[in-house]
């Protein structure tokens, strides 16, 4: 079903890949709305990925950035505002080195580690200092970004990507006081359930973290199309006064500490005995 929730707004989408892309799902979104939508993502996702078909599905023009380079950043915010100021923009960006070439949390290479603090946060960072210099963003605009539970609370095998998400949200509630004072332009993460993305399989274990998630959360896992309607919300004017916040959309997943699908199956799960051991 179509609102019109978009009509006459201008947004720009960072990071859809494929089709399974979480970014993809939010522009098909906003496309129906009724925006006008301009894609970025790095050289090599254009050439390697499937952008440009979605392009042709939603009428946008395709601006290759590097969300690390502040000289991509602002020949992207150059060109997208060369037709006009933007409405709002979504942050959809996120890997880790480590967590690619399976470099465990406990064995770190630092180097990587602040590549992925780069791209996966002060990428936010980055975009939104050029928006304010440039003011390419409209009063009562709105900036969504993509964060996930473990920036709160441990999770194994999620690596650096949860200091990067911490980060993340910590950059989403102080650049959405400066620029609700200076513009009313509001800034917010959504913390998004497990999805089968090339980024969240990526993580060592997805398939447990998903299932485990879709066993807990009261209302099973938030699906890709689901977080495309939420990020719709949050870009239309009917959540103006929604600033500064981390945003679950998990099924209810965050505040669930334990559900009956896995109390009653803990018996199938056979534990070693550890008393012996921790008393020596
Ligand atoms: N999939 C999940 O389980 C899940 C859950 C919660 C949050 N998220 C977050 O959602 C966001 C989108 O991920 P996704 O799941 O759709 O996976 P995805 O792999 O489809 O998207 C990640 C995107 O980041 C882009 N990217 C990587 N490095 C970049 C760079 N240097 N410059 C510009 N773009 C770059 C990739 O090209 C890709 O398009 C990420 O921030 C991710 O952490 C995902």
């Amino acid at each position: 079903m179509t609102h019109h929730l978009l009509k006459g707004k201008r947004g720009l989408i960072f990071g859809a890949l494929d089709e399974k892309s979480l970014a993809w799902k939010v522009a098909l979104r906003a496309k129906k709305e009724g925006a006008d939508i301009t894609l970025t993502n790095t050289p090599v996702a254009i050439r390697m990925g499937k952008i440009n078909e979605l392009a042709k599905e939603c009428d946008a023009d395709v601006i290759p950035a590097d969300v690390t380079s502040l000289d991509d950043i602002q020949t992207l915010f150059n060109k997208v505002t060369g037709k006009g100021n933007i409405d709002f923009i979504l942050h959809s960006v996120g890997m880790s080195p480590n967590v690619r070439k399976g470099y465990p949390y406990t064995e770190l290479n630092y180097e990587y580690f602040l590549k992925t603090l780069d791209i996966s946060a002060l990428s936010l960072h980055k975009l939104l200092q050029t928006a304010y210099r440039m003011d390419a963003i409209n009063e009562w605009g709105s900036v969504v970004t993509l964060t996930y539970i473990s920036a709160q609370r441990t999770m194994p095998g999620y690596g650096d990507m949860t200091e990067a998400k911490a980060m993340l949200e910590s950059i989403v509630r102080n650049f959405g006081y400066y620029y609700g004072k200076a513009k009313r332009v509001r800034i917010n993460s959504i913390s998004q359930s497990p999805t089968k993305t090339t980024a969240g399989t990526g993580i060592s274990g997805f398939d447990k973290i998903f299932e485990y998630a879709q066993r807990m959360a009261p209302l099973g896992n938030a699906s890709a199309d689901a977080c495309a309607d939420y990020c719709i919300t949050l870009f239309s004017d009917l959540t103006r006064m929604v600033t500064m916040q981390n945003l679950f959309h998990d099924g209810g997943f965050s505040t669930t500490l334990a559900s009956e699908e896995i109390l009653n199956n803990l018996e199938e799960l056979s534990f070693p005995d550890v008393g012996n051991f921790r008393n020596g």
